[in-house]
Order: structure tokens, then C-alpha cells, then sequence
């Protein structure tokens, strides 16, 4: 039989994550991975998970291990409320919806919202994950321009204004995969566009609470409730492995999304759910996140002193004040991919930017930087290589 016959004509769609296979290759023993964008090991709460896994069956007993509500585990709800209301983001616990990550999320807001051909306007680049969890429904994308202070709001009125978008998805912080944040009066503008013109607006911040400097800046939501889905995500704070994501979002989308996730999940992870919510309520996310920011400004600031010293003329690169990511942009035309390729045989993975983009061609100049997951010798000697290579690059283009 031939299986591949069988598919769908939107499964063909779906192109196989070249990031993974990326990955695969970044994970090869030796190779120093700045491939990646997952959360350091060692900041994992190993010790207070173990304790937690007693209380929870003591406290709840069968109740953790039990099929459970598609919009969440009512303890969970109850904690999370707290914690968005630290963020300036009101909401009750019965206006959450608990998701298998965020990604779970960005699932269900592609199955409920997009007929094939609808507009989804994008920054470029974006998210990939989003890109892949969109893309079954066959969107069309409108991108949206950044800069170094993040979505140029007069991008997104001309986009607006001049296509029917369905909807328009952004990271605000720290964003996967440039590193950039939206600036204070650039939120006030987009939830003055948005609502002026009526649209909503898909608000994924899953690197808010990973901030090494400066001060936290409101969510858009907190500006324009009504249109806006916020969407953020226990993966980068805690555990991506026990997938707890959440959403907020108007009730008559909300109630939709609960219908779609049904179909999907039933629910969330009962056990982990009760895990995250003690964890909250008892206080040790807050306790912990300062570790963890611990872990990571040092390597995030050693990765900009490292760039600003060894590459070369011609290349940017972003200064993020969080986040996971360093996005860097080389003089146009030049080839990224080549450097990866190179950079792979020194054992040295990154990410080459065009795979960001949903158009074929773009950032080809591009490279986006992990600093979460190497130590700051393994980050000195890896931009070292990969400078080395870009240099020898260039003067190869020169001659
Ligand atoms: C911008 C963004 N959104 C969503 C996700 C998905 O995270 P999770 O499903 O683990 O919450 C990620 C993961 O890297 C991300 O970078």
C-alpha cells in the first residue's frame, strides 16, 4: 500500500520541520549547540518536583490521575489567576484555558479561526511553531516589518488597512527568533490600531518572565482585552516537558477554542497540571526564577561581548534584555547557509535565519543564536568559529 496516497490534501502542506533535523544534527556528541531554544537542564526544579509528586497524590489522591475538565484543573486556574494579575492582566480563574503548552494553544487558534485563504499577518520573521501550527488550515500570510524596537506599528495599519486579515500573531517579548520587544508606546499604538480597526490580535508571550535587565512592559492585553488572545506558557519558567501552556481569551473565542481542544486532548495533563498549580501557589516559581535568570544574563551578556568582539564589519545583531534568543543580520546577499554547513563540520550548530520566514528567499543573511544552553567558555569558542568562517566568507565574496 501506498500510505503516502492516502494523505490529505492539507497534510501535503505540511513540510517537515527542517529545524528538527537541525536539531538532530546540533545534538551530536561534541557539537556545541546554539541551535536550539530549549531551556538549560540545570535549571530544572528536580528536587522540589520530587517533593511536590508526594503532596500532590496526598492532597488530591485519585483526583490527579483522573480524566479531568477540558478548560483546566480548577486548583491550576486559581494560581495562574494570581500570577496574570502580577502581570497587571485581570483575569478570573473560569476565563483561563489551560493548553499542552502554548503550542497546544496556537493549535486550536489556527482550527477555530482560519478557512483556507484567510489573512494572518506575521512579523518577519516569526515564530516558527506558530507557522507550523497555522499552515494545515492554509492561511495566506501578510508580514509585518520590525525593528530593533520590535512590530513597526505603522507596518501593521497599512497591513490592516489594505488586506481583510483574520488575524494578527506576535511574540512581544524577547521574540523567537530576533530577541526584539515591543516598546511601550509601540504597544499603546497597536492596541489603538487594532481596536480602532476592529481585529484581533494573538498576543504569544511565552519569555515575558525572562528578563536579565531593564523593567517589565504590559502586556497588550492589558491595553485592548477585548481583542486580544494572550497566550503564555509554564515551558521556559519551569518545565517544558510537563507542557502547560495557557490561554486567555474573549469569551465567545474562548468557548470555541474548549470545543477544539476537546477534540485534540480532552485535557491537560491532570497530574502535571496539579504539579504546576502547587508549584505556583507555594511560592516556588517566584523563589526560582531568580536562579534562573541567574543562569542566563551571564550567557546572554558574554554571547553580545563575544559578537561585538570577534565578527566582523557589515554584521548586526540584537541586544536582547531577555529571552532566549540573539538574532544576527549580515550584509545582503551574503549566504548563511553555507556558514551553518561549515560551522556544523567545526561542530558549532545555529539556526540559519531564512527557515523564520514564510517567504522562500528571505533572510538568507540571517542566523538566530541560542545562549541558553551553552556555558560562557562553549559561547566564546563557538562565535569564535563561526566568525572565523563568516571572515573567510567574506573575503572569498571580496575577491
Ligand atoms: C514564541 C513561542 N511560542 C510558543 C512556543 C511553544 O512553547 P510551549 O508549547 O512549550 O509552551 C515557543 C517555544 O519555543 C515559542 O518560542
Amino acid at each position: 500500500m501506498d500510505h503516502n496516497l492516502l494523505l490529505a490534501d492539507r497534510t501535503r502542506q505540511i513540510n517537515a520541520s527542517a529545524i528538527r533535523e537541525i536539531l538532530k544534527a546540533a545534538s551530536r556528541p561534541g557539537t556545541i549547540s546554539l541551535a536550539g531554544g530549549v531551556p538549560a537542564p540545570e535549571s530544572f526544579p528536580i528536587e522540589i518536583i520530587r517533593k511536590l509528586s508526594n503532596k500532590i497524590l496526598d492532597t488530591y489522591g485519585a483526583g490527579a490521575l483522573q480524566y479531568d475538565l477540558t478548560e483546566g484543573f480548577p486548583p491550576l486556574c486559581n494560581a495562574l489567576s494570581g500570577y496574570l494579575a502580577n502581570k497587571g492582566i485581570a483575569a478570573e480563574p473560569d476565563d483561563i484555558l489551560i493548553t499542552s503548552g502554548s503550542q497546544g494553544a496556537l493549535d486550536c487558534i489556527g482550527k477555530i479561526l482560519i478557512s483556507a485563504g484567510d489573512k494572518v499577518a506575521v512579523e518577519a520573521p516569526t515564530y516558527l511553531g506558530a507557522i507550523q501550527a497555522f499552515n494545515p488550515y492554509e492561511p495566506e500570510y501578510i508580514h509585518l516589518d520590525s525593528d530593533d524596537n520590535g512590530l513597526i506599528p505603522s507596518s501593521l495599519e497599512k497591513a490592516i488597512s489594505s488586506h481583510r486579515v483574520k488575524f494578527v500573531y506576535i511574540v512581544p517579548n524577547f521574540q523567537n527568533p530576533t530577541g526584539r520587544t515591543i516598546s511601550l508606546e509601540r504597544r499603546r499604538e497597536i492596541a489603538s490600531i487594532i481596536t480602532r480597526h476592529d481585529v484581533l490580535l494573538v498576543e504569544d508571550d511565552p519569555y515575558g518572565d525572562l528578563r536579565y535587565q531593564g523593567i517589565p512592559i504590559p502586556a497588550i492585553k492589558t491595553m485592548a482585552a477585548h481583542h486580544v488572545i494572550y497566550i503564555t506558557s509554564l515551558s521556559k519558567v519551569f518545565a517544558p516537558g510537563l507542557r502547560i501552556g495557557f490561554c486567555l481569551a474573549p469569551q465567545n473565542i474562548r468557548k470555541w477554542l474548549v470545543i477544539a481542544k476537546q477534540g485534540v486532548d480532552l485535557h491537560t495533563s491532570t497530574f502535571n497540571q496539579a504539579l504546576a498549580a502547587e508549584y505556583i501557589s507555594g511560592g516556588f516559581l517566584k523563589e526560582t526564577l531568580p536562579e534562573i535568570i541567574r543562569i542566563y544574563q551571564p550567557r546572554c551578556k558574554k554571547m553580545i561581548d563575544t559578537l561585538d568582539h570577534y565578527f566582523p564589519d557589515g554584521f548586526h545583531w540584537s541586544r536582547p534584555d531577555g529571552g532566549m534568543f540573539i538574532w544576527v543580520e549580515g550584509p545582503t546577499g551574503f549566504d548563511m547557509q553555507n556558514v551553518y554547513r561549515e560551522s556544523l563540520e567545526n561542530r558549532v550548530a545555529f539556526v540559519p535565519g531564512k527557515y523564520f520566514y514564510t517567504t522562500r528567499g528571505k533572510g538568507m543573511e540571517t542566523m538566530r543564536l541560542n545562549f541558553t544552553m551553552a556555558t560562557e567558555e562553549e559561547i566564546d569558542s563557538s562565535i569564535q568559529t563561526i566568525s572565523e568562517i563568516i571572515k573567510n566568507r567574506m573575503q572569498i565574496r571580496a575577491a
